[in-house]
């Protein structure tokens, strides 16, 4: 056999890597058609031009149930390998619909684990694009070994490594799994769908119609079930979005998150904050007027925005420290914590924790929903989890009370007792047990109802009540807050706490894990 040479070599590795790139284009056009990028034109429109380096593309399935060996599975359904998003790098795997249904075999998980485990060893974070039927049906049992090792390593990489997923198609099965492991899930309106079994599948064992869009659609999951984070109208702003979301955070959890650099002034003076916020604690407003106002350049990356909107999550910079923002909002449900709410802040807590981003609270919460479905339902377990994840964090925490603070949410919106490191309030504030109204009505209960005009003592009593305790005094006069400050002066004095508490260290006891009420 003559000697091959060099360039004889090179011409073989090519004709193999189009033979499987052929293979793989010759499928895209019905993926084009549904107003969706194929799996390689994912990875490229994520990461910086060029930087994409390919893992495995040569893998093969080696089934032969059912016909498999026949059929050609070109890097066996899915591309994987590592980039950059603006300079930074990170592993990033996409799922090919347009090969068997993008379905997770033995060998295509592998190929998953792989680079799960390489991010982990590389602490740099994972985006995961997620275009998938669930279990290859064929490889049976195989494909099942597959998903657990992938879970696995999610659960492995949770807290050392950021995860991202990207529902890029109608996931199924065991697709949905390791999405809800993941610290976030970002979803494209009409194409992203997710279900752990399908409309087929509910009608035969349940009886009940429903089409998939409604049942695991973009809307559904970042409205009704909270499995979803984000949703965007079209995959490019969708990965807009994820590069943006990446700036704010540490590719893992030894590193401090980045600095984002401004030109805006620390100390910065608004007067209109004056004004935002109503005196009158029964009148609405929309907090994101207050963080757009504080936070560097008015840019608030707002996480879940569609979900449990009485509570605000996301992030922004503060003299360019990338911080965690939790807030009530009044203009839902007066900015009550709830099962939902208080589910969704606390998973944010935790993510911010784990990655060393600083968390800023602002306080305007009537208290914990009452009522029979809130009980039932479990808000006692759900309210839990917001005071245990404030407990627990040991990044600098921030509070700001804009207005109300009631009761036990008062408690759970980061009081100095959970380990707020710096608390303030703003004049109107009034941080107190309860409502002026619920509290009369409690302790001078038989008082008004033996007075000649019982409704003219009750507006004595509130008046009375609320003189005394709906105020930030009584809460700065025994020190549980650190002080009262003007409103305009918030963000310089939000950048000076997080300037002063940057290097905080908090001892931790040492111990396996909490039990997080779950
Ligand atoms: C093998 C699959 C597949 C699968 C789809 N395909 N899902 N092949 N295993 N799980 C193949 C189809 O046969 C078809 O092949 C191609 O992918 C495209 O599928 P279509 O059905 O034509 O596409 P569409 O109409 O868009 O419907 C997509 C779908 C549907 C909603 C995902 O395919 C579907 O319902 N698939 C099954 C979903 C499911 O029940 N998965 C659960 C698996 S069990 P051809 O050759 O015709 O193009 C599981 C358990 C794990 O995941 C649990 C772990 C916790």
């Amino acid at each position: 056999m003559p000697l091959k040479t060099i360039t004889n070599l090179i011409n073989e590795l090519k004709d193999k890597e189009d033979f499987i790139k052929d293979k793989e284009g010759i499928r895209h056009s019905k993926q084009h058609q549904k107003g969706k990028f194929f799996a390689r034109e994912r990875i490229a429109k994520v990461l910086d031009k060029d930087s994409f380096q390919e893992i495995d593309m040569f893998v093969k399935h080696y089934s032969t149930n059912f016909g498999l060996e026949k059929k050609i599975i070109p890097a066996d359904g899915i591309n994987t390998g590592f980039g950059t998003i603006n300079g930074r790098k990170v592993f990033i795997y996409a799922q090919d619909f347009s090969v068997l249904g993008g379905s997770l075999g033995e060998m295509h998980a592998l190929k998953i684990q792989k680079i799960q485990d390489m991010a982990i060893k590389a602490g740099v974070p994972i985006i995961c694009m997620n275009d998938s039927g669930g279990a290859r049906i064929q490889e049976g049992v195989s494909s099942l070994h597959g998903y657990g090792g992938i879970f696995y390593r999610n659960v492995k990489a949770s807290g050392i490594i950021p995860q991202i997923s990207v529902i890029l198609g109608p996931c199924a099965g065991g697709a949905v799994y390791s999405p809800a492991l993941t610290d976030f899930v970002f979803m494209v309106n009409k194409i992203s769908q997710m279900y752990i079994t399908g409309p087929k599948v509910i009608k035969a064992v349940t009886g009940e119609d429903i089409n998939n869009e409604e049942l695991g659609g973009a809307i559904t999951h970042n409205t009704i079930s909270g499995n979803g984070h984000f949703v965007f109208p079209d995959e490019s702003t969708c990965f807009q979005a994820i590069k943006e979301l990446l700036r704010y955070l540490p590719s893992n959890c030894y590193e401090k998150p980045p600095y984002l650099y401004t030109d805006d002034p620390k100390d910065r003076k608004d007067m209109i904050l004056r004004k935002i916020v109503p005196t009158n604690n029964k009148k609405a407003y929309d907090v994101r007027d207050v963080i757009e106002i504080i936070a560097d350049e008015g840019i608030f990356f707002e996480v879940q925005p569609y979900y449990a909107q009485n509570v605000v999550i996301g992030f922004a910079s503060f003299g360019g420290y990338s911080t965690g923002i939790v807030a009530n909002q009044p203009k839902i449900l007066a900015g009550v914590l709830d099962i939902n709410s208080s589910d969704k802040a606390a998973r944010f807590i935790r993510f911010c924790d784990a990655f060393n981003i600083p968390l800023l609270t602002l306080v305007d919460v009537p208290g914990f929903l009452p009522g029979k479905d809130q009980e039932f339902g479990g808000i006692i377990r759900h309210g839990a989890k917001i005071i245990y994840a404030y407990s627990e964090a040991s990044v600098p925490k921030l509070t700001v009370t804009l207005r109300k603070s009631y009761g036990g949410a008062y408690i759970g919106m980061c009081c100095k007792d959970l380990g707020s490191d710096w608390s303030v309030a703003w004049p109107q504030a009034e941080i107190a047990v309860m409502g002026s109204q619920g509290a009369a009505n409690i302790i001078f209960r038989r008082e008004i109802k033996g007075a000649d005009n019982p409704e003219q003592k009750m507006r004595e009593k509130i008046a009375e009540y609320e003189a005394q305790f709906s105020n930030p005094y009584e809460a700065a006069k025994r020190g549980y807050i650190d002080g009262i400050i003007r409103p305009e002066y918030t963000r310089k004095s939000i950048i000076e706490a997080l300037e002063m508490f940057r290097n905080k260290r908090e001892p931790q006891l040492n111990k396996k894990h909490g039990n997080m009420p779950l």
